[in-house]
């Protein structure tokens, strides 16, 4: 049988380097590989489980689609749509959260991180993130999910709910896995923690121009260089090694290792550098992004004919999940 893949990224803002790292490229890969099939969305619902505002979220859900075109994503090859247009998603989620504990979710540290950064929101919607995202999976039964290492813990609750569904109902959910990429973790450029839109200061956006990433990576705090011995992993000297890593394998250790070892790195130079491999990477797609800017038409019939095509899927999940709970 021909597996399926599913992964989506909040409707928050334009999508930043962690983003294409270590979930776009994921998506990339899984849709050129003909043994799949794709489902890609925007998790606009999952949008409003922390503030928001609503005209910002309204661009945004089609900022997201425009960046997701513009990487690469081909809605002849991937379903491509907008999470709130399938409400079998809620449905689903719903019947989810009749086996999973409240003290399950509550003990989950992405809760607990997102109640720490929002204290006057700690909303029932916040509290069942996990279920939804457990839905938005499990509903086309898609067993591999190509996303970053922090969503770990989000996909080990989807499986416990895919065994507890079959357990209790007699379903036919398959326990998925993270299909992880070689960027599956980007530090921040602040030298703590990792990349994030709701850091200012840590993230590249994927729509920089080359002036923009070069201020930036050159702002990234480092060492001496005079330093010499292994490379730390540790604060913006490891921000900069990921990166350069990713984007220049070939090159890394005569460019970083070598000089670093022998304390004659030019911290100056290497930024430098690595802003222009990372732009060579971008501006392409940078480019076919202002293209899709003003094809107002195209990127709305994706939109539509994804969630067409969705629906058709996620409706069948659903009412099997009805028929087996004594609800049809
Ligand atoms: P953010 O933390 O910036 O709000 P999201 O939570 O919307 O990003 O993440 C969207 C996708 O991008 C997820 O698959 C997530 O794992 C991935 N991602 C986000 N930040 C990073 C990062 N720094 N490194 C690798 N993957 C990341
Ligand atoms: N939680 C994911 C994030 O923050 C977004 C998301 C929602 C998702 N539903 C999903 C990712 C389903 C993969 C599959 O990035």
């Amino acid at each position: 049988m021909i597996k399926r893949v599913l992964s989506g990224i909040r409707a928050t803002g334009r999508l930043h380097l962690g983003n294409y790292l270590g979930a776009v490229k994921g998506m990339l890969e899984l849709q050129n590989d003909p043994g799949y099939e794709t489902l890609f969305m925007v998790a606009d619902i999952h949008t409003i489980t922390t503030p928001f505002n609503i005209d910002e979220l309204r661009k945004n859900r089609r900022e997201v689609i425009t960046d997701y075109l513009a990487a690469g994503l081909n809605p002849e090859k991937s379903i491509i749509f907008l999470q709130s247009e399938v409400s079998e998603h809620i449905e689903l989620a719903f019947y989810f959260s009749s086996v999973t504990t409240i003290a399950r979710m509550q003990h989950l540290p992405t809760y607990k991180d997102k109640v720490k950064q929002h204290p006057g929101h700690n909303t029932m919607a916040l509290l069942n993130y996990p279920v939804l995202m457990a839905a938005d999976i499990l509903i086309y039964k898609a067993s591999l999910v190509p996303v970053g290492i922090d969503q770990e813990p989000h996909l080990e609750v989807t499986r416990e709910i895919a065994r507890k569904m079959n357990q209790q109902y007699g379903t036919d959910f398959p326990e998925p896995v993270r299909f992880a990429t070689k960027g599956e973790y980007i530090p921040s450029l602040k030298g703590e923690g990792k990349m994030s839109k709701s850091v200012e200061g840590s993230y590249i956006n994927m729509t920089d121009d080359l002036d923009t990433i070069k201020i930036k990576l050159s702002k990234v705090p480092t060492d001496s260089g005079k330093e010499g011995g292994p490379i730390p992993k540790i604060g913006g000297v490891r921000s900069l090694y990921e990166l350069y890593k990713l984007f220049a394998p070939e090159k890394f250790d005569e460019d970083f290792t070598k000089p670093y070892e022998s304390g004659l790195i030019r911290y100056q130079s290497l930024k430098n550098h690595l802003a222009e491999i990372t732009y060579k990477e971008l501006k392409p797609i940078q480019e076919k992004r202002k293209k899709l800017e003003t094809d107002i038409a195209f990127v709305d019939n994706v939109i539509k004919e994804g969630a067409e095509k969705a629906r058709t899927i996620a409706s069948k999940t659903v009412n099997e999940v009805r028929q087996k709970m004594g609800l049809l």
